[in-house]
């Protein structure tokens, strides 16, 4: 499977670098064009508002309400809530985490790390208790379901363009996976992972050894449990 484009990346990639993925210019108003995936640009690509509403529960609860208004207006965003099924630009998520970086002075890699291993046991719960009902009883288990859970539970959004994932088993205590998608989001990536092994109680450990930004057809993410 090849995902050929990489219209945005919150990471500092060759690619970015280049001109073709972060600009400086990202803001957080969501202008949404409704077209179908098949005619959308790479400038257009959308992203559900469960992720944009992840970022505002992390920032509010490590940081508090008056931190969250600083980086809606850092980033120019003038949303006064995220719908979870809605449309928002992917350049809206990549705004709210400049700001984030730029008003707390965390570096952004570690911002999206750190959303993304909040979202699992919180927004994402609080959001689909039943996919978490089924996913399994054991990180390795949940992990194994990533893909059919994302092709699951973007069947009925409109608009969806959800990551796709293939499982390699490479050992008892270790697996590989390999992420596909077209935002190129490895560190939130990682992030989710260490977060899937939080709701299991277990610290995970994940190494990435393969990644789009260094010229990668994909990412691969080496998970110890
Ligand atoms: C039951 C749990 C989960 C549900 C219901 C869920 C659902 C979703 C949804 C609705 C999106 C937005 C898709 C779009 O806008 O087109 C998304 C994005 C994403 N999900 Fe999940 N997710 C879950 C758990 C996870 C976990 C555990 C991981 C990784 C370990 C993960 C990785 C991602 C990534 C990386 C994206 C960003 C989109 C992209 O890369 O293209 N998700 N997910």
């Amino acid at each position: 499977m090849k995902i050929p484009n990489l219209p945005i990346s919150f990471v500092d990639s060759p690619a970015r670098r280049a001109g073709s993925a972060l600009r400086d210019d990202t803001t957080c108003h969501a202008s949404r064009p409704h077209r179908s995936p098949g005619t959308r640009s790479v400038r257009e690509v959308q992203i559900k508002g469960v992720i944009n509403k992840g970022i505002q529960e992390l920032v509010e609860q490590r940081f508090g309400a008056d931190v969250w208004q600083r980086v809606k207006a850092a980033a120019g965003c003038d949303e006064p809530f995220f719908a979870t099924s809605e449309d928002y630009p992917d350049e809206s998520t990549v705004a709210l985490v400049r700001a984030i970086a730029g008003v707390t002075e965390i570096p952004a890699e570690t911002v999206q790390v750190e959303f993304g291993r909040f979202w699992v046991p919180h927004t994402g719960r609080a959001a689909y208790p039943s996919f978490y009902g089924l996913a399994g009883h054991t990180p390795r288990e949940f992990l194994r379901n990533l893909d059919r859970i994302h092709r699951q539970v973007t069947r009925s959004l409109r608009n969806a363009v959800p990551p796709r994932f293939v499982c390699e088993e490479t050992d008892a205590d270790a697996m590989r996976i390999h992420y596909y998608s077209q935002r190129g989001l490895c560190r939130v990536l990682e992030g989710l992972i260490l977060g899937v092994g939080d709701l299991f109680d277990q610290e995970l450990r994940v190494r990435e050894i393969g990644c789009v930004h260094q010229g990668d057809d994909h990412c691969t993410m080496e998970v110890e449990f």
